[in-house]
């Protein structure tokens, strides 16, 4: 963590966007600046899938279609890991909610907690950029760190600049048909959540088509405004 951000308090941010905006890309970099805790559900969801639990099983037609995981399943994923002990400093939520009936759910854990939501973070982009980001993306299978071909290559061809692992992997939902069909899920099923977001007054639009560090830069000053 970079000791000249520690947090006030615990900040609960959500980043809200379509596949490729970036979120896996800025929560970990939030992550590092602030030692918020990212919780992904794709990456919990993958983990699952990878494990071969109940919930994998049902989870991974659906993910491989680019469709949205049943919110029963998501939420107790989610509950389960937003209870463990390391949370108790912030969190980053990344990829959820991304229904109606999740975000309610996840008012109702963060009540229960004597936690809310301090910013809902919408990372704003064009739809048709997304395939090229999406279709060029890998990540570390070392550390996680996440590259693509063209914007964020690694140093050295094939070799994590982190941690030096050369086990680089692409996802089996990263093909330009899939994409087609997670952007339409997020508009018909996550896009309302803005405007649920905007009448509870914690909506922040980010332009998150421009450089990734001036978009973290940006996400900063949210953060230490919202924790203050
Ligand atoms: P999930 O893993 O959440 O995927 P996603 O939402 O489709 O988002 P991505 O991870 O594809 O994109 P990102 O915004 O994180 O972009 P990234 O930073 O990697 O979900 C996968 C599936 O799981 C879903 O389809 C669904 O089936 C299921 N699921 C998950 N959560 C669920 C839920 N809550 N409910 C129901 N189902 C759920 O960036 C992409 C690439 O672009 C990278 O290579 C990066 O280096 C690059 N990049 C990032 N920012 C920039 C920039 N500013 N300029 C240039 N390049 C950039």
């Amino acid at each position: 963590m970079d000791g000249g951000h520690t947090p006030q308090i615990a900040p609960v941010l959500i980043l809200l966007g379509p596949p490729g905006a970036g979120k896996g890309t800025q929560a970990r970099m939030l992550e590092e600046k602030f030692g918020l805790i990212q919780l992904s559900t794709g990456d919990l969801l993958r983990a699952a899938v990878a494990a071969g639990t109940d919930a994998g099983k049902q989870a991974k037609q659906i993910m491989e279609t680019g469709g949205l995981v049943n919110d029963e399943i998501v939420i107790s994923i989610l509950r389960d890991r937003l209870s463990a002990p390391d949370c108790i400093n912030g969190v980053v939520l990344d990829g959820f909610p991304r229904t109606t009936a999740q975000a309610e759910a996840l008012d109702d854990m963060l009540d229960a907690q004597g936690q809310r939501i301090n910013a809902a973070i919408s990372l704003e982009v064009d739809d048709v950029k997304m395939v090229v980001r999406i279709t060029g993306r890998f990540t570390c299978g070392g550390c996680g760190e996440g590259y693509h071909d063209t914007f964020k290559p690694t140093k050295i061809a094939g070799r994590c600049d982190g941690c030096g692992s050369h086990d680089m992997k692409r996802r089996a939902d990263d093909n330009a048909t899939t994409v087609m069909a997670r952007l339409d899920a997020y508009h018909a099923q996550t896009a309302p959540l803005i405007e649920y977001y905007g009448q509870r007054n914690t909506l922040q639009r980010v332009d998150a088509m421009g450089d990734i560090e001036a978009i973290s830069n940006e996400l900063a000053s949210i953060v230490e405004h919202v924790a203050a």
